[in-house]
């Protein structure tokens, strides 16, 4: 939410931001802006919409050279996405600028302070707030690190700020509170950026910094302080992914290509975590095997998507592990005073891994004493920073704001948890897990047939535009998959979509059924507790009421077939596996639809990546 970027160094400052903002725009375009510090000035551009419009502006009127600048692509929270609430925000001098991701929450106060003492803000936005207060430190004398830390012990909320000073232009000034900061390390030039994206075109080592810390980045180096000013350090670590994973690589879209990764980030996110007996190794998960044989409940968190992979948890942990499993939004879970103990593992799944939801509500389990586990795709982020122990998804950068990869290595790690507590709790027999490893190996190579197969799924799409509802329907580990079909066409397609518990249709649902409506239906494989047979009824009830339906169900499943207005077949897997193929095809036909939609797929509208603020 807001994509930051700041540099220092010898090359042209605005082509460095540019560029950085492009690769940050998944995470917020509203509007974006730049400042840069040149002759003891500022210079700025900042425009509504999207990277493009300001792209275009400095071309019509570019800026003067600078080695040193700040940019912004924002997703709007105070004021409305126009040029004037824009970031960069300056002071009334116009000697510092500002750009800022996050909400300062004591904002209206400091901005009535402000107005009483004459100072005349232009915007609707809390960061100008910053914009005027850090200026008036830096002309009563401070320097710009001083007066960054001077203005944050003031302030409250999540931020991150970053700060240009005219008269000052061997520095660019970083502070952080619950909101994501990295710093790239260079040669001779110095990054600064809300994810590694930001600068991974030129560097490759970074610098996570803590809560409440504030960073000055010169060319020859990098000071780290907390808001006293006493000084700090940040984790150094080198980033294990390159630009060709930032990049499109020939793909129209970065979803449609992370759809396409899906066979090797899932074998990323096996490599190395098993032996060759089907022994899991999870040296990562840093909670001992007794404190993990305490364990009587888990609670799984996450929102949106990462909700969805932790309802499909659930079937699977309790099933392996015999141990009470809840599944539970982050922002509920946080505000209904849960129950936890010692004895609870939190599992707090989350691709970004700055989810200002998530990790509000892993700070509640962690002052309740909980144990928390991370499932996250984003090293140096800061919800496995506040866990007791995390397992990394390992699936590579992911750029479409709709998750995707995101989903299937999420359901990977809950996979390998879930085996994991069993072994250590001894609930399985060796050969039983050893047994779900083996199909686990070959879930790469069952999506990519799926991937491969998906012509139909292109011609649905063409063959539904203009539909205006689509209904998904699951059955345990299936239900989850519907919910998950839903919520990517209602993102990426701007139609109504709903995801139902086949169970339930009978209970209300099945009133909105009428003559043509689409309906997909995950038909859970044959031999297990009757759930197939269950599910085609479901299917036949629809079907005699007009449904249109588009059933997902093994390949040779004959008995669906005869219901199937649209027949997509899937490999043969285990039940409690069958979302990691299942999935693919209704990602693929989002992805479609809003394609031939005309919808930006990458930059759905009102949406941004990473959700920094509650
Ligand atoms: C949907 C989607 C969102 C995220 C949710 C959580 O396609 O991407 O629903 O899953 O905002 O984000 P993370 O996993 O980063 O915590």
């Amino acid at each position: 939410m807001c994509g930051i970027v700041g540099y220092v160094g010898e090359r042209q400052a605005r082509d460095v931001v540019i560029e950085g903002l492009r690769r940050l725009e998944y995470r917020g375009y509203d509007s974006a802006g730049i400042a840069l510090v040149q002759d003891g000035a500022l210079s700025t551009d900042k425009r509504a919409g999207k990277l493009a419009n300001l792209e275009k502006a400095i071309a019509e009127h570019p800026l003067p050279p600078s080695t040193t600048g700040i940019g912004h692509t924002r997703w709007a929270t105070h004021g409305a996405p126009n040029d004037v609430n824009a970031h960069p925000h300056q002071g009334p001098q116009r000697r510092v600028a500002v750009v800022h991701n996050g909400i300062l929450e004591n904002f209206a106060r400091l901005r009535d302070e402000l107005e009483r003492a004459d100072h005349d803000l232009l915007s609707e936005t809390d960061t100008e707030v910053a914009a005027h207060l850090l200026e008036a430190e830096v002309l009563a004398g401070a320097d710009l690190t001083t007066a960054m830390q001077n203005v944050c012990r003031r302030l409250e909320g999540a931020f991150t700020l970053v700060a240009v000073d005219a008269h000052d232009p061997s520095r660019v000034v970083a502070a952080r509170r619950n909101s994501p900061l990295v710093v790239g390390i260079g040669e001779g030039e110095n990054f600064i950026g809300s994810d590694v994206a930001a600068f991974i075109e030129h560097t490759r080592e970074a610098l996570e910094l803590g809560q409440d810390q504030v960073v000055t980045i010169t060319r020859e180096g990098v000071a780290v302080s907390d808001f006293d000013g006493n000084p700090a350090e940040g984790r150094r670590y080198h980033v294990d992914w390159d630009l060709a994973a930032a990049e499109k690589d020939g793909y129209d879209w970065f979803m449609r290509k992370e759809i396409f990764e899906q066979p090797r980030a899932i074998g990323d996110g096996l490599l190395g975590r098993h032996d060759e007996a089907g022994q899991l190794q999870l040296d990562e998960v840093r909670i001992s095997d007794d404190e993990l044989r305490e364990i009587d409940k888990i609670i799984i968190i996450g929102c949106g998507t990462a909700n969805y992979a932790g309802m499909v948890a659930k079937y699977a942990i309790e099933h392996w592990t015999r141990i009470p499993c809840e599944v539970e939004l982050a922002h509920e879970f946080r505000y209904r005073d849960p129950i936890l103990t010692r004895n609870t593992l939190v599992v707090a799944i989350s691709q970004s891994g700055e989810t200002a939801d998530t990790l509000m509500a892993i700070r509640h389990a962690v002052k309740q004493k909980a144990r928390v586990l991370a499932i996250c795709n984003t090293n140096g982020s800061t919800i496995p920073r506040e866990s007791d122990a995390v397992i990394y998804t390992h699936a590579g950068p992911e750029i479409g704001v709709a998750s995707t990869k995101g989903f299937s290595t999420q359901l990977v790690a809950c996979y390998l948890l879930g085996l994991y507590l069993a072994q250590v709790r001894g609930n399985k027999f060796g050969d039983e897990i050893a047994a779900v490893v083996r199909e686990l190996e070959k879930m790469p190579a069952h999506v990519q047939r799926v991937l491969d197969d998906s012509a139909s799924v292109y011609e649905l799409a063409q063959r539904f535009l203009g539909a205006r509802s689509v209904l998904f329907l699951g059955r345990h580990a299936g239900f989850p998959v519907a919910l998950e079909g839903a919520l990517k066409l209602k993102e990426l397609a701007y139609i109504h979509a709903e995801g139902f518990a086949a169970g339930e249709l009978k209970h209300g649902p099945i009133a909105l059924i009428e003559e043509g409506l689409p309906v997909f239906c995950i038909v859970p494989p044959r031999g297990r507790d009757q759930l197939h047979d269950k599910m085609i009824s479901a299917i036949q009830e629809i079907r005699a009421r007009g449904a249109l339906t588009i059933v997902l169900a093994e390949e040779d499943d004959d008995e669906v077939v005869p219901y199937a207005d649209v027949f997509i077949p899937l490999p043969t897997v285990p039940t409690l596996l069958q979302p990691l193929v299942a999935t693919i095809p209704l990602q693929l036909f989002s992805c479609e639809l809003a394609t031939l939609m005309g919808h930006d797929v990458d930059q759905p509208r009102n949406l941004a990546k990473s959700v920094t603020v509650e």
